[in-house]
């Protein structure tokens, strides 16, 4: 099985081997690791762990996982590059995956894919450069009766068409964005009203 190249040093193995940030999220990892008493099959489990409790699975949590599991770093590496459902970049703050299985390609997931591209500059396994969204697509999500479906935010759409589907990321999009402005506004105001009690 071939590893990418640029694998970190042996002293980089070790650092991440006792995760010495202190990072509470690997006690997630170990919390699973302990579930299934460091059994080398339990890898998908921890790597799903590592995921949600990191949102992507860096160089890090793979030799972190290697090291627990005792498994060689290119096994480790292998699976979370052979599932579609395991990232190996940092996400976007909106996460839209469309199934391009056979049942919903054939009710136009491939325009879904299109006109999310087309819209937001992006390809599939990618992130737009404001890190607004992440665009990936799935082989089949078990749920052909609902064809054509995508997963949004973790939330699973049914029948969705290319301008359904731009309405509710740009919803999503832009709602996220006004909550922000709307904080920074509010933040910007109690730090007004503070310098003002300070004169
Ligand atoms: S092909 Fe899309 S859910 Fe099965």
């Amino acid at each position: 099985m071939s590893v990418k190249t640029g694998l970190p040093s042996r002293a980089r193995q070790r650092a991440a081997a006792d995760h010495p940030s202190g990072d509470p999220r690997f006690s997630l990892i170990d919390r699973t690791l302990k579930r299934f008493s460091f059994e080398q099959d339990a890898l998908i489990e921890v790597l799903h762990t590592a995921q949600e409790a990191f949102g992507y699975l860096s160089d890090d949590l793979l030799i972190y996982v290697a090291h627990q599991l005792k498994l060689p770093l290119s096994w480790v590496y292998g699976v979370a590059t052979f599932y579609h459902f395991f990232t190996l970049t940092p996400q976007g703050e909106h996460n839209c995956i469309v199934c391009m299985g056979t049942a919903c390609y054939v009710k136009r997931a491939a325009e879904i894919v299109a006109a999310l591209q087309q819209e937001y500059c992006v390809n599939t396994g990618e992130t737009t450069r404001d890190g607004s969204l992440s665009l990936s697509t799935a082989r089949c999500l078990g749920s052909c009766g609902l064809a054509p479906v995508l997963v949004l935010d973790g939330e699973v759409l049914p029948r969705e068409t290319p301008e359904s589907t731009l309405i509710r990321v740009r919803e999503r999009i832009v709602g996220s964005r006004s909550a922000a402005a709307s904080q920074h506004g509010g933040n910007g105001a109690a730090s007004n009203a503070a310098g003002a009690g300070e004169e």
